[in-house]
């Protein structure tokens, strides 16, 4: 990355990295249209940029991090300041992308800033997965798709069962491997 582009980061945003770039190719191998596309927890706008670039989609980003929503606005990405779905109409989206903080973190170990709230996912990993889940349902157009990032530290199937008992069946579209986790994108549809 050059330095023209660097002087946009903000220091409390979570930086594009192997998961970022795993979900946006995924998901810009599936988008066959002009879907409308919603990318939840958008950070740097990476993902939604790249999908933006790549495909014919109409794209917009929600951040619950006010320096991410700057960022990613910075980049060119329509973002509003949002947690999960929250302000978005019923059935609005034929696609929803989210790579969310997924990381186990100790009670004890928490430390209270945006970078937490990019890479803690609380004590099982999934403190963010879960509700997101709950609620992506309501703003996905009857034949839309998910692709939700996961990692080996999360619990690939605790993640699956969680989705189906919330009406979604899940592929694995991607994965890599690392030495400590392996990342997936999981493709949920109803
Ligand atoms: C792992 S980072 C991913 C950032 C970016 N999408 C990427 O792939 O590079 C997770 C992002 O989710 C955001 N986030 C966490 N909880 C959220 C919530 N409840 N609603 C919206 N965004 C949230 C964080 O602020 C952070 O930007």
């Amino acid at each position: 990355m050059g330095l023209e582009e660097r002087r946009d980061e903000e220091p409390d945003v979570y930086q594009p990295a192997e998961d970022s770039h795993l979900l946006a190719e995924a998901a810009c191998e599936r988008l066959e249209g002009d879907e409308r596309v919603l990318e939840v927890g958008t950070g740097s706008g990476y993902v939604a940029g790249r999908i933006a670039d790549r495909t014919d989609a109409r794209v917009i980003a929600s951040d619950l991090n006010p320096h991410a929503v700057r960022q990613a606005r910075g980049a060119g990405v329509e973002t509003v300041r949002a947690d999960l779905v929250s302000p978005f109409r019923d059935a609005t989206f034929d696609a929803v992308v989210f790579n969310p903080p997924y990381l186990p973190t100790d009670p004890e170990n928490e430390w209270d800033d945006w970078m937490e709230h990019a890479l803690s996912g609380g004590e099982d990993g999934r403190a963010v997965i879960d509700p997101f889940l709950e609620h992506v349902g309501r703003v996905l157009a009857p034949e839309g798709s998910v692709y939700l990032l996961v990692s080996s530290l999360t619990g690939v199937d605790e993640v699956v069962e969680e989705a189906g008992e919330r009406g979604f069946s899940a592929v694995a579209v991607a994965d890599e491997s690392f030495p400590f986790e392996t990342l997936t994108v999981l493709e949920l549809l109803r």
